[in-house]
C-alpha cells in the first residue's frame, strides 16, 4: 500500500552507501509501487553539478547495482523524482538554498544522513537555521554513532536538539536482513522454541559473522574503528539481543527495544580482570583466498605498518539474568576469513541418559542453525534411525533443512536497505536502534576496548583465508567445546 508523500533528502548522495544501497533500495520500492507517486528524491552533496549530471550518475549506479536489471517504466518514473542540491554541509547558513528547493513540497521530509557522523551536528544546525525542522520530519542516521560512549552522546545530543527520539531512525542494517527479522518469527511463532529457549535446555550459542572481504579501499577509516567498533558494538549485539531477549508484549517499536536493551544491559562486563579469558583479537596477515594471494592488513594500500587495529574478534559473552545464567554466547567476526558466512548455532543440552550406546557412545546434541547469509535458512540437527532390518538400532545424525531459496523460489531476496527505507517512510521505528540501546552497547564495548588497551598486547596474527587466530579456537576449547565449521 502506498504511503503518503514525503520528500526524501539524501545527504551524501554521491557517496558509496548512496550508490550501492540507498538509490537501488528506493528504485526497488518504486518498482513495486511502494513509493508515493509524488515523493521526490533530493540528492544533496558538496559537488557542483547539474540535474542532468546527477541523473546520469543515478542511472549508471542503478545499472551497476540493481542485479535484476532495470524496468524502463520504473526508471522513467524514478528519474523524474530526482532533484539535486549542491550544499557545503558545514556552511550552516547556506541551507536556505535547500529550503528554496524544498519549498512547496510535501510536509514530511526524510533526511538521510549518509555522511561522516562528525557533521551530523552541522547538518541539523543548517536545517534548523533554514526553518527545515518540523515535528513531521524524520532523520535517518548511519553508523558509526560515535567511537565510544562519550562521542556517541555528543552526536546524539547534537541531533536531538531539534529532533525528538521518535523522529530519529538509527540504522543498523542487520536489522533489515530477512533472516535477522526471522529470528522474531522463529522464536515467538513456534512453541517448540519458545518453551525450550533458556539455560535449562540450551548449552551454549555460537554467533559467527565471517567476511571474506578485506578493507575494500577504506583503510584509514577502518583503522580508526577496528572490528570491535565496526561489527560487534552494533551488528553482533543486535543479533545477540534479538536472540536472547524476553518475549516482547507486541511488535511495537518500544516493546521490542525495551527487551533488547535489557539483554545488552545484562551482559557481564568484560574488563582487565577477565579480558584474557573472554576475548581474542586478531589481525590478518598475507594469505590466500579463492585460490589467489591476498595482502595482509599491514600490507594493504595506505596501511600504517605499525597499526595495532584488530580485524578479527572472538568473545565469550555471558548474560547475567534468569534465563541465560551460565550459558555462554561465543561471538566471532572477522575480515578475510575463508568465506562470507554468517550463522547462529544454538547447541541444546545433551540427553540425560543414553539408551543407544551400541551405536553411539555419546549422543550428539541437537543443534539449531540459523543461516543468516548466504544460503539463508534454518536447520535442525537431530538423531534418526537408519532404515533397515538389523536388530541393533542404527542411528545417525541428520537434519531438517529449511532452505529459503528452495522454498520461496519466486521471491526476490530483499536487500536490508529496502526494508529499512520502507519502515522509515511508514514511520515505524521497530527496526531502528534507540539511543539507550546504542549507549548500553557502547558501555559494554568500551569496557573491552579499554581492557585491550591496558594490556597493550598486539592482535594475534591469522593468515588471510583462515578462520582466525589459533587462540580463538582455544577460547572455546577451554570450555570443552568447538566452533562449528
Ligand atoms: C558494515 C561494516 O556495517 O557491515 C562493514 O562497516 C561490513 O565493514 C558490513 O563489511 C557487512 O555487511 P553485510 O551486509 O555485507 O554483512
Amino acid at each position: 500500500e502506498q504511503q503518503s508523500a514525503s520528500e526524501i533528502v539524501l545527504f551524501g548522495a554521491l557517496g558509496d552507501l548512496s550508490r550501492r544501497k540507498l538509490l537501488p533500495a528506493l528504485y526497488q520500492l518504486d518498482n513495486v509501487g511502494l513509493l508515493n507517486d509524488e515523493s521526490r528524491i533530493l540528492g544533496v552533496a558538496r559537488q557542483e553539478q547539474s540535474l542532468e549530471e546527477f541523473t546520469a550518475f543515478v542511472v549508471e549506479n542503478l545499472e551497476s547495482f540493481v542485479k535484476e536489471g532495470l524496468n524502463k517504466e520504473t526508471l522513467d518514473r524514478f528519474t523524474a523524482r530526482l532533484v539535486y542540491q549542491q550544499l557545503d554541509f558545514k556552511e550552516t547558513d547556506s541551507y536556505s538554498a535547500l529550503a528554496d528547493t524544498l519549498a512547496g513540497g510535501h510536509e514530511t521530509r526524510i533526511y538521510y544522513f549518509s555522511t561522516p557522523p562528525a557533521i551530523y551536528g552541522d547538518i541539523t544546525d543548517g536545517l534548523k537555521n533554514a526553518g527545515l525542522v518540523t515535528d513531521a520530519d524524520r532523520v535517518v542516521m548511519e553508523k558509526p554513532i560515535g567511537h565510544c560512549l562519550e562521542s556517541s552522546k555528543v552526536i546524539n545530543d547534537q541531533v536531538s536538539r531539534y529532533f525528538k527520539e521518535n523522529q530519529i531512525y538509527r540504522i543498523d542494517h542487520y536489522l533489515g536482513k530477512e533472516t535477522v527479522l526471522n529470528l522474531l518469527v522463529l522464536r515467538f511463532a513456534n512453541s517448540l522454541f519458545t518453551t525450550n529457549w533458556d539455560r535449562n535446555c540450551i548449552d551454549h550459542v555460537q554467533i559467527t559473522v565471517a567476511e571474506s572481504v578485506g578493507i575494500e579501499g577504506r583503510w584509514g577509516f577502518y583503522d580508526e574503528a577496528g572490528q570491535m567498533r565496526d561489527m560487534v558494538q552494533n551488528h553482533l549485539l543486535q543479533i545477540l539481543s534479538l536472540l536472547a531477549m524476553e518475549p516482547p508484549a507486541d511488535l511495537s517499536a518500544d516493546s521490542i527495544r525495551d527487551e533488547k536493551l535489557k539483554v545488552i544491559k545484562a551482559l557481564v562486563p568484560i574488563n582487565r580482570h577477565n579480558i584474557k579469558d573472554t576475548t581474542v583479537r586478531g589481525q590478518y596477515t598475507d594469505g590466500f583466498l579463492n585460490g589467489g594471494p591476498v595482502p595482509g592488513y599491514l600490507n594493504e594500500e595506505g596501511a600504517n605498518k605499525a597499526s595495532n587495529t584488530e580485524t578479527f574478534v572472538a568473545i565469550k559473552a555471558e548474560i547475567d539474568n534468569w534465563r541465560w545464567s551460565g550459558v555462554p554466547f561465543y561471538l566471532r567476526t572477522g575480515k578475510r576469513m575463508p568465506a562470507k558466512h554468517s550463522e547462529i548455532v544454538v547447541h541444546f543440552k545433551p540427553q540425560p541418559h543414553n539408551i543407544f550406546k551400541e551405536s553411539f557412545a555419546e549422543l550428539p546434541c541437537n543443534k539449531l542453525t540459523i543461516r543468516l547469509q548466504p544460503d539463508e535458512g534454518v536447520e535442525l540437527q537431530m538423531m534418526n534411525k537408519i532404515p533397515g532390518i538389523a536388530s541393533q538400532l542404527n542411528i545417525h545424525e541428520n537434519k531438517l533443512d529449511l532452505s529459503f531459496s528452495d522454498i520461496y523460489q519466486d521471491q526476490r531476496v530483499i536487500d536490508a536497505y529496502e526494508r529499512l527505507m520502507l519502515e522509515v517512510i511508514n514511520g515505524n521505528q521497530s527496526l531502528f536502534v534507540r539511543r539507550d540501546e546504542v549507549e548500553a552497547a557502547w558501555t559494554w564495548a568500551d569496557g573491552i576496548i579499554e581492557a585491550w588497551q591496558s594490556t597493550n598486547e598486539a592482535p594475534k596474527p591469522y593468515a588471510a583465508g583462515s578462520w582466525g587466530p589459533v587462540s580463538s579456537i582455544s577460547l572455546i576449547a577451554r570450555d570443552d567445546r568447538q566452533w562449528v565449521e
